[in-house]
């Protein structure tokens, strides 16, 4: 996936650091070039000997080493790469990025650089959300720098809340996505897939057959064109594809806020099979069997996702898609719910039990937009993927 690629990755200094020597091995794994570049307060966390036996090459630490200048100007170090990789970044890089200060080796690269930089911070959530720090993202944004995180979650100073560094296979997916040279590169697409489990008590849910494959296969074929996936599913049976941002969740309602809080993106691909229906007051404990009869479950209906983006007005995404699996006219039924939900694309399919559609490795689809219905032959979900991931590709680069 990054066979032949080289990183600059300067890492800062903070606790988050530790994270950084597995990405070395992350990215060395799928085949990328580290060279690495440590501040003074990074060298407090990690050891130049860690990192560089992590990276297998020679680490940078000072600008002012001369043996470093007589092998490698600066200028020239800053430029060897196919990508500029700050994580963690700091504060107080970020800060210096800002404002193009050059006291060091890991500002001055980035200053005289003139390759892509992507960025994964990593602070205190007072720090992250601290208006000189907001206002550096958005310098930062403004001038082409690609964000990757931070988390939320429990901090290594004890607090909660942002500022947790991407995991690595986060940062390595976007990182993958920024590399790619596909008609998706620069594209950011949030991707629903599996089903949902609803609980009914602490050890019985709902749930449906969907097995994941469909979505699974549209979050590869999309990261193959370049796209940055994030992938919101619920508990499938196939295992999430690499290289894209993973988000597992379980219920509707958390699938439903993994969204909202991975937009905004330019489409919106929602390929779960949503529980349209959940127990409105789940039971703390295991419900018993009772000599009064049988327990009676109310149920409360779960929020559209898909409708609820299709319709939000700012802030939706460019091209929104959704899924129909329909067990009698599948045609009439798909087009009229595309209507109802206001999506662009409905996919729809017929799952009726004869077709073995459902939890099979194939699928037969219809594509309903504007234009109207396509019929697609039937074919292998992979292929539907990677012709779906066209289509997306074809109409973003329209829009
Ligand atoms: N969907 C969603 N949130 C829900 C229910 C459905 O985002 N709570 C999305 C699915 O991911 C799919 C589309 O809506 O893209 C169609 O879902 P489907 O279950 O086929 O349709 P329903 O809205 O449930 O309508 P019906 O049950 O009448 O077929």
């Amino acid at each position: 996936m990054l066979s032949g690629r080289r990183i600059l990755l300067i890492i800062g200094g903070g606790i988050a650091a530790y994270k950084t020597l597995d990405l070395i091995r992350r990215l060395r794994e799928r085949g990328a070039a580290v060279t690495p570049v440590l501040t003074r307060a990074a060298g407090e966390f990690v050891t130049p000997l860690s990192v560089s036996a992590l990276a297998g090459e020679k680490v940078y630490t000072d600008l002012f080493d001369l043996t470093d200048e007589a092998e490698m100007g600066h200028i020239q170090l800053s430029r060897v790469a196919d990508l500029v990789l700050v994580a963690p970044a700091t504060a107080d890089l970020m800060a210096k990025m800002a404002h193009g200060l050059a006291g060091d080796l890991a500002s001055t690269l980035l200053l005289a650089t003139d390759t892509p930089v992507m960025i994964a911070p990593a602070m205190n959530v007072r720090m992250w959300e601290h208006p000189a720090t907001q206002r550096n993202l958005a310098v930062l944004r403004g001038d082409g720098v690609a964000v990757v995180g931070p988390n939320e979650g429990d901090m290594a100073c004890g607090e909660f809340g942002p500022g947790r560094m991407s995991e690595p296979l986060e940062i390595v997916a976007a990182v993958g996505a920024a590399l790619s040279d596909g008609p998706l590169r620069g594209r950011r697409v949030v991707l629903t897939s599996g089903p949902t489990h609803e609980p009914i008590d602490p050890v019985r849910y709902i749930a449906n057959r969907s097995s994941g494959a469909q979505g699974t296969a549209i979050a590869a074929a999309l990261r193959d064109l370049g796209a940055e996936v994030i992938f919101v599913t619920g508990p499938a049976e196939v295992p999430p594809p690499e290289g894209v941002e993973v988000v597992a969740v379980q219920s509707a309602r958390q699938m439903r806020d993994a969204v909202l809080a991975a937009l905004p993106a330019d489409a919106g691909i929602f390929a779960a099979a949503v529980a349209d229906w959940r127990v409105a007051h789940p039971s703390d404990s295991k419900l018993k069997k009772t000599k009064g009869g049988l327990p009676v479950l109310e149920f409360a209906e779960n929020p559209d996702i898909l409708a609820e983006v299709a319709q939000m007005g700012a802030g939706r995404p460019a091209l929104v898609v959704g899924f129909a699996a329909e067990t009698d006219d599948v045609i009439a039924n798909a087009t009229a719910k595309r209507q109802s939900k206001g999506c662009d694309w409905i996919v729809a399919n017929d799952v009726s039990p004869a077709t073995g559609i459902m939890g099979g490795a194939e699928n037969a689809v219809t594509l309903i937009s504007g234009d109207g219905a396509e019929d697609w032959p039937r074919m292998g979900k992979t292929e539907v993927a990677r012709r779906l991931a066209s289509r997306i590709a074809e109409a973003l680069g329209e829009r």
